[in-house]
Formats: C-alpha cells, structure tokens, sequence
C-alpha cells in the first residue's frame, strides 16, 4: 500500500495483506476463510461467554491464521462486557478490536496479555482519545460505512486524512466504502495502510452460508439512496424501510449495509474479492497520478 515494503497494519497483525474483516458475524466460518486468504477474520463478540469460547476453539479448528474478536463496549452490561473480554484472554486470541465505547476500557488489559488492540473511531476527537488509552491501530468509520458511525457524520474523504495527519504514528484502516479495487487505491491515496470490509464480504460465496438469504437481497437490490442511519447513540447504518418492503414485500425485516451496497451487484467467493482487491495493487493510482500529471502538463492555463 505505501512505497515501503513494510505495511504497519500487515506487521502489527502478522498478516500477508493489509485487509481486516468487520465485526459482521459471530459465526466463525467466513472469518477462517478471510484469515486463510492472508487478511484478518474476525469475530463477532456478541455472543455469550460459553458460546463466544466455543466460536474461538471453532475457528481455530479451521484456520492457524491470525484473527480478531470485536467487542461492541456499549452493548450490554459492563458485567457481559467483562466477562466476554476474560473469554477472549484466556483463550489468548491475537488480536481484538473494540468499538462503540471508551477504549480506556479494555485496551491495557489485553495488551498486558500481548493481545493486539484496534480501536473502531468516527472523529479526530475519538482518535485522541484511543491514543490516550495506547491502542495499537485506529479503524476510522465514515458516515458512508455500514458500522457504528458515532454522531456527527464525517465523510470518508475527510475523516481518514484528518485521523492521518493528527496521529499519523498510529497505522490507520479504513472502515467500509470499499467494494473494489478503486475504492481500495482511493482510501490508501487518502493516508489509510488498510481496509476493513463489512458489506463486501456479507456478499460473498461464503457468506450466503452465514446470512440469511433476505440481506444478500437487500444488498444486491440496493442504490445510493437504500440506507439511512438507524437512531441510537452508535448509530449503524442500515437499509430504508420502505426500499426493504419493495424488495421483500410486505416485511419489517431490515439490514446492516454501509452505502457501498450500491457497488454490489455479484456474489463472489472471498478469494475473488480478494484477488480483485489487490492484483494490480497501485497501478490504478500510478494511472490516475500520470494522467493527472498529463492533463497538468498540456495545460496552459489559457
Ligand atoms: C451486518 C453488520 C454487522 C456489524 N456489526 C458490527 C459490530 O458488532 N461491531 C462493530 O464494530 N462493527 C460492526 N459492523 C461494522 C463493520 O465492522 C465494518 O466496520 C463496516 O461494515 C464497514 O463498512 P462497509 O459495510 O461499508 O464495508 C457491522 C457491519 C455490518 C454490515
């Protein structure tokens, strides 16, 4: 991603590419096949702490890889929270990323267990504060994503240079909006060393055997104007209950999608999205870059 062969989020994690899953299921199935292709699978940590273990031992039965527990700190009581987090120590999982709460919370705690700790932010302000609190990584969620995308809207365009320039000694990943490679080359030109991908990968092969069939439909059916914020202090972004009704017909069910739903009309295998991704890495950019520099040379100003 940088000039540098050397990719922070690929060193911190001991990963081979700098991609890292959303918090998108508990489930650990799609999470081992993320982590098997060289990205960062994750898991869900919504579950109880008896389930939660057996997620962990189930994933590790499908890939050595290295992956990520997500823990939602608002969600629950601190008890719950607690009691999830002791799960993820004793089971010494390589890494968490914590998000919707104070990364005060968790952060020395598992890194006193050398657990890698991310921090999901959605402010310069917030990013201060996970610095404060010594996390490892910051994930910076826009407005457009499909996650916990905090009160004040800020779009991807500004929130990832912002975030880089105000800490740039902390690698940075950008959360959502990406479903290709074009939007991969565009977060990495604006100062993000990865990505972490949630809806992409909610239409994948593998996940229509995570999620139920009415989410890829609403995904794939979706334009630039499917999805709204849901109301609540972290705020997800999800489909508009009247675009889920003409897709579903008279049904109240609706789904967690970031705006980039409406780049997604396939549903390939993870390795396909994978492949697409990064092949070719930055030679779009260096396209972009020399034509710029084209238009700019055979211009006069006149
Ligand atoms: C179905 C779904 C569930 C999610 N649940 C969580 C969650 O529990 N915790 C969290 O930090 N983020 C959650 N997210 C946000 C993702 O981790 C990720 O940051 C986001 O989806 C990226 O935006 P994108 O969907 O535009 O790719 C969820 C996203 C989706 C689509």
């Amino acid at each position: 991603m940088s000039e540098d062969s050397v990719n922070r989020v690929c060193a911190l994690f001991g990963i081979r590419l700098p991609l890292v899953m959303g918090a998108i299921t508990p489930r650990p199935q799609l999470g081992a096949v993320v982590s098997n292709a060289g990205g960062l699978g994750c898991i869900e940590g919504i579950s109880s702490p008896a389930k939660l273990r057996e997620q962990i031992r189930s994933f590790r039965t499908l890939s050595d890889a290295p992956f990520s527990v997500n823990f939602p700190l608002a969600f629950g009581d601190r008890a719950l929270v607690e009691a999830r987090a002791q799960v993820a120590l004793e089971e010494k999982v390589p890494a968490v990323i914590t998000s919707a709460g104070s990364p005060k919370l968790l952060t020395a705690t598992f890194q006193a267990e050398g657990i890698r700790v991310a921090h999901v932010i959605a402010e310069v302000a917030h990013a201060h504060k996970a610095a404060e609190a010594g996390v490892d990584a910051l994930i910076a969620e826009p407005t457009e994503s499909g996650g916990y995308r905090g009160a004040n809207e800020i779009s991807m365009m500004v929130l990832i240079p912002a975030v880089a320039r105000a800490l740039p000694e902390l690698p940075l990943i950008a959360a959502g909006t990406v479903a290709d490679r074009a939007g991969l080359v565009a977060v990495t030109a604006l100062g993000a060393e990865g990505v972490q991908l949630g809806t992409r990968l909610v239409v994948t092969r593998e996940g229509a055997e995570v999620f139920p069939d009415y989410i890829h439909q609403l995904i794939l059916a979706a334009d630039d104007t499917s999805t709204m914020s849901a109301t609540g202090p972290t705020r997800p972004r999800v489909s508009r209950p009247e675009f889920a009704e003409r897709v579903l017909g008279n049904s109240k069910k609706r789904a967690q999608m970031g705006q980039v739903a409406a780049l997604i009309h396939d549903v390939p295998s993870v390795a396909e999205v994978i492949e697409e991704l990064f092949a070719g890495g930055p030679v779009h950019a260096q396209e972009v870059a020399a034509s710029l520099q084209r238009v700019a040379a055979g211009n006069t100003g006149k």
